[in-house]
């Protein structure tokens, strides 16, 4: 089984704040700080530290050179990677602010670039059995769910950023939906957080998902799907930086489900690499590997 990720690569300023700058107010920050991000980076990332042989598809400009070379040390095959001449490699701009909360604003650049011939060129190295993570930072979404599914592999989908394409993606084609309260909140058109469990079972309902893992921040997380339904609280922790918990939980709930890890035991291993990443700064540069993990898990008991 091979894991591909096919996804944005990111350089991400992170600026440490006061709070979260308002309309019309000028904020000076306390800090700058760069770390490779983008969705499609940062689950590739944990999907390596989670001990899973994983590769990643996407394009940079000759900017994000570096990122290569961060992702080669984590472990993640970069060969689908396409530097593109004349175009900027993506990135976002995240306050940081005190209670370790963020905002970020994303600018697509190189990660809007994806075509069907990369597509096709990439899918070509890959089929039955294994599995395609994909996230909501590329274009032509569709064309790679059908292509991938039309190739017998195991689909994982983030639907963030969220916006109005999501519901339209065929969305039945998936196996592992990953999403977190508010991204729930606005497929199915109610609050999430209030009955998280029954709006899980609802997406699944709904747009035919196969499984639904709901991330809920400090209130831990849910899921149903064909194992059950089971739910996760939040091992306790003091966030420093909270960006790329998401892609953190998401990377090493699937690899725990593909080392065969029962559900429950899946979702309290991602618990505890988010509850970790939450405590350092950067997104990709914050994700724990499975050692440490696991030695986390141990002092939890
Ligand atoms: O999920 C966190 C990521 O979202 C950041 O790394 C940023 O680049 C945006 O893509």
């Amino acid at each position: 089984m091979r894991v591909l990720c096919f996804g944005s690569l990111n350089i991400d300023y992170t600026y440490s704040v006061p709070h979260f700058v308002q309309p019309g107010e000028t904020l000076s920050c306390t800090e700058l700080r760069l770390f490779g991000g983008g969705k499609g980076l940062n689950q590739s990332v944990a999907l390596a530290r989670a001990g899973l042989n994983v590769s990643l598809a996407g394009a940079v400009g000759e900017d994000g050179r570096f990122l290569l070379s961060e992702l080669g040390r984590a472990g993640v095959d970069t060969r689908h990677v396409d530097v593109l001449p004349g175009v900027r490699t993506g990135h976002a701009i995240i306050q940081n602010n005190a209670e370790g909360e963020n905002c970020i604003l994303v600018f697509g650049g190189a990660n809007h670039c994806t075509g069907r011939e990369q597509i096709d060129r990439v899918l070509g190295f890959f089929g039955e059995g294994d599995v395609l993570t994909l996230q909501n930072e590329i274009r032509e979404l569709e064309y790679l769910i059908r292509s991938a599914k039309a190739r017998g592999m195991t689909i994982a989908f983030t639907p963030a950023p969220m916006n109005a394409a999501v519901p339209l993606l065929p969305l039945e084609l998936i196996d592992y939906l990953f999403l977190n309260e508010v991204e729930a909140g606005v497929l199915l058109g109610r609050r999430a957080e209030d009955a998280p469990l029954d709006a899980a079972r609802a997406l699944r309902e709904r747009f035919g998902v196969k499984n639904v893992a709901l991330t809920l921040g400090a209130a831990g997380s849910v899921f149903s799907g064909e194992t059950g339904d089971y739910t996760q609280a939040a091992l306790p922790t003091e966030p420093v930086d909270t960006t790329g918990a998401g892609d953190t939980f998401a990377g090493f709930f699937l690899a725990g489900a593909l080392q065969g890890l029962d559900t429950q035991r899946a979702m309290y291993v991602a618990s505890a690499a988010a509850s970790i990443a939450i405590t350092r700064s950067g997104a990709s540069a914050s994700i724990p590997d499975r050692d440490e993990v696991l030695e986390k898990i141990y002092r939890n008991g």
